[in-house]
């Protein structure tokens, strides 16, 4: 078997997809990532929960599939075909499996055993369709069974597909109890050799990492950060050990610039170019109005849009926010999550209803009217595997202010295409935004910036490539094939 040039069948599994189902930034991922595989010339194929909120009344392709998972517990279910953007789509349910998903804020209402299921079932649907993928891709721990069950239960129909891990982001690990192994329907020897064992229990990242053939996270800083103390969330270990076995990678993100597009995007006041910005001052315009802020050109308009949550900084944020909004800074922030944050910032927009406005709840255009209207974009985190928003607000000519870590610090470069800080700290926050209020003032050279932002390239391009290698990599690794690259 040579596996240079040769197109490679991918199974690409994430249980939020864009955008059929979407909580967060993997759902972009998951809905681009495998348009740029297909563009490169391989056979993709996305698999998702049959959600009823994506399948409709639309018919089953496969119907009457069945999962054993233990010697009491076997599940029914059927299989849907659908499309984004001409890659397939496979989508598996039944009843009591994915059933109650009517609308994405009820996306992750299940158990372990759905997950187990979920693993499962990919290899019964990929036999019952006769395609047998080179490559299956997992991301993130719902999904982290799938490397287990595919070496542990494959068997030989299996032995030649190798199994990637993406781990978006590490503080959801999918820790369970040991009886996890006996649910699976796999041996208890995977516990007590330690291969399925974490902390006394089973840990569905853990498992991914020890069974898959190579695992990546989302940017390079984030891989190396991950291997320290600070940053791996107890699995620090781990990461240090496929670090030195060479099976960590990190690989950044990429956007959808469809999606993405201030010349295209129907969804905004008025579309732009970087040679003619014109159009993002009607966005503004707009976006003020339309918010119940003062209409002015000249108020810097901080846009923020993230999970609230002290990953994303709101408590540094919160704690300047008086000094940003006494220097004329207005917010505009879309969010929903932690309900201290919310709870601050519905006051914060009380006392100064003229300068903030905040909307809790999930709203895909206002996110995009926010991402084109406003000047800056706020993202302090305390770790951000890759965070997808800064590249977003760049795509949009909005200007990032961002901490620099994960992937923040790989896409954000002080003066180039926003303005970063270091140290984890309300202070350092609060003097970047003065600098980037004392940039915004000399008008020409921030539309030099604004145009900086909106060129610097965020495509899948090069990061698709590095999926393609990591994919011929794993291959290497299981088949040990000759492989020309
Ligand atoms: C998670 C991470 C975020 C990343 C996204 C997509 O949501 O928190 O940083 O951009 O996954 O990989």
């Amino acid at each position: 078997m040579h596996l240079g040039r040769k197109s490679m069948k991918i199974l690409y599994a994430s249980v939020e997809v864009a955008p059929f189902a979407k909580v967060g930034g993997l759902a972009d991922v998951a809905g681009s990532l495998p348009k740029a595989l297909d563009a490169l010339g391989h056979d993709v194929k996305i698999f998702m929960p049959a959600y009823p909120m994506v399948v409709g009344s639309t018919a089953p392709k496969f119907t009457g599939l069945n999962v054993q998972l233990n010697s009491n517990q076997s599940y029914s279910f059927d299989a849907w075909e659908l499309e984004i953007d001409g890659v397939p789509v496979w989508l598996v349910g039944g009843e009591g499996l994915f059933d109650e998903t009517h609308r994405s804020e009820e996306l992750y209402s299940y158990g372990r055993d759905c997950y187990l299921f979920f693993a499962q079932a990919a290899m019964t649907l990929c036999e019952a369709a006769g395609w047998i993928p080179d490559v299956v891709h997992a991301n993130d721990w719902h999904t982290g069974f799938m490397p287990v069950m595919i070496r542990e239960k494959g068997g030989a129909k299996w032995e030649n597909t190798a199994t990637v891990f993406s781990i978006h982001n590490l503080q959801y690990q999918g820790g369970f109890g040991r009886d996890t192994v006996a649910a699976a329907g796999l041996p208890e020897e995977l516990f007590t050799s330690g291969k399925l064992e974490n902390w006394g229990g089973v840990n569905f990242i853990k498992s991914a990492c020890v069974f898959a053939d190579m695992v990546n996270t989302v940017s390079p800083t984030y891989a190396s950060e991950i291997t320290t103390e600070a940053f791996g969330v107890g699995q620090w270990g781990l990461m240090r050990d496929l670090t030195h076995h060479g099976k960590l990678r990190g690989i950044l993100n990429g956007i959808d610039y469809d999606a993405f597009s201030p010349e295209a995007d129907p969804v905004i006041a008025k579309n732009f170019t970087p040679e003619d910005l014109s159009g993002k001052a009607e966005c503004k315009h707009v976006l003020q109005k339309e918010l119940g802020l003062i209409v002015d050109p000249n108020a810097p308009l901080i846009g923020m849009v993230s999970r609230l949550s002290d990953q994303k900084g709101y408590d540094l944020i919160l704690k300047q926010a008086y000094g940003m909004l006494a220097l004329g800074g207005q917010f505009a922030v879309l969010g929903t999550g932690d309900q201290w944050v919310a709870g601050e910032l519905r006051q914060l927009e009380a006392e100064w209803r003229d300068q903030v406005r905040f909307v809790e709840r999930y709203d895909g255009p206002l996110a995009q009217q926010i991402y084109a209207g406003s000047d800056l974009f706020m993202i302090p985190s305390r770790f951000e595997p890759c965070g997808l928003g800064q590249m977003i607000a760049c795509r949009y000519g909005t200007v990032p202010i961002a901490r620099r870590t994960g992937g923040l610090a790989d896409t954000i470069h002080d003066g180039q295409n926003g303005f970063n800080f270091g140290p984890i700290g309300a202070k350092p926050l609060f003097d970047t935004v003065n600098r980037a209020f004392t940039a915004y003032q000399d008008k020409a050279g921030w539309q030099e910036l604004v145009r900086r932002c909106m060129e610097t390239d965020f495509t899948w391009k090069s990061s698709a490539v590095q999926y393609e290698e990591m994919y011929r990599d794993a291959l290497r690794a299981r088949v040990g094939v000759a492989v020309s690259v």
